[in-house]
């Protein structure tokens, strides 16, 4: 019958592919600004997900020789670079998650937020195609300002009626990852085996690790936790003042996009359990986004999670970051209506 014949077609699809499994699904990634410093380990690292069955490379010029060279990996995913306006909707069609990280990067002297007269419009013009050509997948938003491009993305996609708060992330996973190195280099525990989670936004003092929550429990005292969460707020600040006007954390940013969206396609998988801090919309206070922990599921987001017990130090940075994060938020929400 029509119906042996397409399993038949489908199973010799995935043997030639090396697989062994008929459960793991066609998924599409695509990458906006692959040819970047975050873009192209990125495009490396998505290339090495053997979740990814079909990786699309999107720049306004360069994809094609990122492509043809990330193309000859061995595994899994076909490669495509697209470039230019009139492929970006090829590039999408079709996607189950996009990551975005295109725009420019800071430069020492800079906070994010000096980065919105560019980034804005980027990310605005790449999530008005988003909504025509892919109006379900999941958004992995990494431009700065991350605490304003989420609400931007979800105006735009508001007024194009596609809008799903499920579906919308900004990707905070740098601060986690940067965080549990940092503990795990003070309390002297193995790296591997750390949790901390990272609430809040993206942006100096709107990063608020919680670090009472952190495990392995360790001997940490107050002054320590104090200087390891300036440091992992300064983060950012950190990398861009060692690369001296090169920019801005690239290859720690692509692995930790490559986490999440890895995160990302295991919820649409339905593997179980999938928890990530990420910046989303939220009522877990009373700003509308907000980062914290959040359970990925088919759909995208399946639940927010809450923010758990805090420390004193951590109840002040919480109610210290509000304003900050509040203004961010409303200044990508105007940006985008106007
Ligand atoms: P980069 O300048 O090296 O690369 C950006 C790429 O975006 C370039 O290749 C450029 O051609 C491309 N681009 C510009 N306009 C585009 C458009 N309209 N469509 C598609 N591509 C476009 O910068 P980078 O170091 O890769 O950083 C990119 C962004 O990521 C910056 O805004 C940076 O601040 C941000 N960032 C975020 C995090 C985070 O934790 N969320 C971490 C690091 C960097
Ligand atoms: C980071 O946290 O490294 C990024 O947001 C880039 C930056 O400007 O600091």
């Amino acid at each position: 019958s029509a119906r042996t014949l397409a399993t038949t077609a489908s199973r010799s699809s995935i043997l030639r592919r090396g697989y062994s499994s008929e459960s793991v699904p066609d998924r599409k990634v695509a990458i906006l600004g692959a040819a970047g410093g975050i873009g192209q380990p990125l495009s490396l690292l998505m290339k090495l997900n053997p979740l990814v069955s079909n990786l699309a490379l999107y720049d306004i010029a360069n994809t094609p020789g990122v492509a043809a060279d990330v193309s000859h990996i061995n595994t899994r995913s076909e490669v495509t670079g697209y470039f230019g306006d009139d492929q970006l909707g090829k590039a999408l069609e079709g996607a189950d998650v996009v990551i975005i990280p295109a725009g420019v990067p800071r430069k020492p002297g800079m906070t994010r937020d000096d980065l919105f007269n560019i980034n804005a419009g980027i990310v605005k013009g790449l999530c008005e195609a988003i909504a025509k050509y892919c109006p379900h997948a999941l958004i992995n938003m990494i431009s700065n300002p991350v605490n304003s491009t989420v609400p931007i993305a979800a105006e735009v996609f508001k007024k194009a009626g596609t809008y799903d708060e499920k579906r919308l992330f900004g990707v905070t996973t740098l601060d986690v990852v940067r965080a549990k190195t940092f503990y795990a280099g003070k309390a002297r525990v193995p790296v591997a085996g750390v949790n901390v989670p990272v609430v809040g936004g993206h942006a100096g003092v709107t990063i608020l690790p919680l670090f009472s929550q952190a495990t392995p429990k360790a001997n940490v005292s107050e002054e320590e936790i104090v200087a390891l969460t300036k440091r992992t707020q300064d983060g950012g600040t950190e990398v861009v003042e060692a690369k001296a006007g090169k920019g801005s954390a690239t290859l720690s940013m692509a692995y930790a996009g490559a986490l999440f969206a890895d995160a990302c396609l295991k919820g649409l998988n339905g593997v179980p359990d999938v928890v990530e801090c990420t910046f989303v919309q939220s009522n877990v206070t009373d700003l509308p986004f907000f980062a914290s922990k959040v359970r990925l599921g088919k759909n995208g987001v399946d639940e927010v999670l809450g923010l758990g017990p805090l420390s004193d130090f951590e109840k002040e940075g919480l109610e210290k970051l509000k304003p900050e994060l509040l203004s961010s938020i409303e200044k990508g929400i105007k940006f985008a209506n106007k």
